[in-house]
């Protein structure tokens, strides 16, 4: 079992970077690392239990992943729990903020297994051939080419990784996300709608045929 090593309790004083749940500044305490940093993150976790959507995409042990948009790491360090020592989380952003304070949360909670990436607007810059997901969690929207970005990210799937993104309904409709990921070179394998009364959908992709090596 993967245990992060143990760190002192931390008064954070926090403000989120990411429009539109971003909400005012406010201090509280992580308790462990799976806690949430503040109120913002625990409202987004009751929306997105992280625990049921990983089950739902199927995140095992030992996997290699990688979060696009991963923000400040409030998933992040839900998959590396989840993927364990002998799996590994690159957390790719195009925030360096964001990133220098994901960096410092895992640093605190001994998760070594997570990698962070500055990335390019277009360009997640993630290595190549290496993973068996991508995952994506309230950023979606954020992407303002998330054609060119998910094609560029294909390369860094093995030939059977999948794309997995958790999107709010009202930000993104079904079609709009299958026909850009189609675009993007992707076959959408299933739609988990378990968190429909969130309004959140849970898209798993594969790349398309024509574009496996
Ligand atoms: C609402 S935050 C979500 C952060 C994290 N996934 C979470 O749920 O806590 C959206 C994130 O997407 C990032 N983002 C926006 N455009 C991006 C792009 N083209 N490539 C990578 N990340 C991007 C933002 O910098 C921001 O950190």
């Amino acid at each position: 079992m993967f245990r992060p090593a143990a760190a002192a309790t931390a008064a954070i004083a926090i403000l989120s970077p990411c429009a539109p749940e971003a909400h005012a500044q406010e201090t509280a305490t992580a308790e462990g690392v799976l806690a949430p940093e503040n109120a913002n993150e625990a409202r987004l976790n009751r929306l997105q239990p992280p625990d049921q959507v990983m089950d739902a995409i199927g995140i095992q042990a030992g996997m290699i992943g990688a979060e696009i948009g991963a923000g400040r790491g409030r998933y992040v360090v839900q998959l590396a729990v989840r993927v364990g020592e002998s799996g590994k989380i690159y957390a790719e952003d195009i925030d360096a903020t964001a990133l220098r304070h994901l960096d410092q949360r895992c640093e605190r909670w001994g998760l070594a297994n997570v990698v962070s990436i500055l990335g390019d607007v277009t360009d997640p810059r993630l290595p190549a051939g290496e993973l068996d997901f991508i995952f994506a969690i309230s950023s979606y929207h954020h992407f303002s080419d998330p054609i060119t970005l998910l094609r560029n990210a294909r390369s860094a799937l093995k030939p059977e990784g999948m794309v997995a993104i958790g999107e709010w309904l009202q930000s993104t409709s079904p079609e709009e996300i299958e026909a850009q990921m189609s675009a993007a070179g992707y076959t959408l394998e299933r739609t988990e709608t378990f968190l429909e009364a969130n309004d959140l959908y849970i898209y798993v992709f594969r790349i398309a045929d024509a574009h496996r090596q």
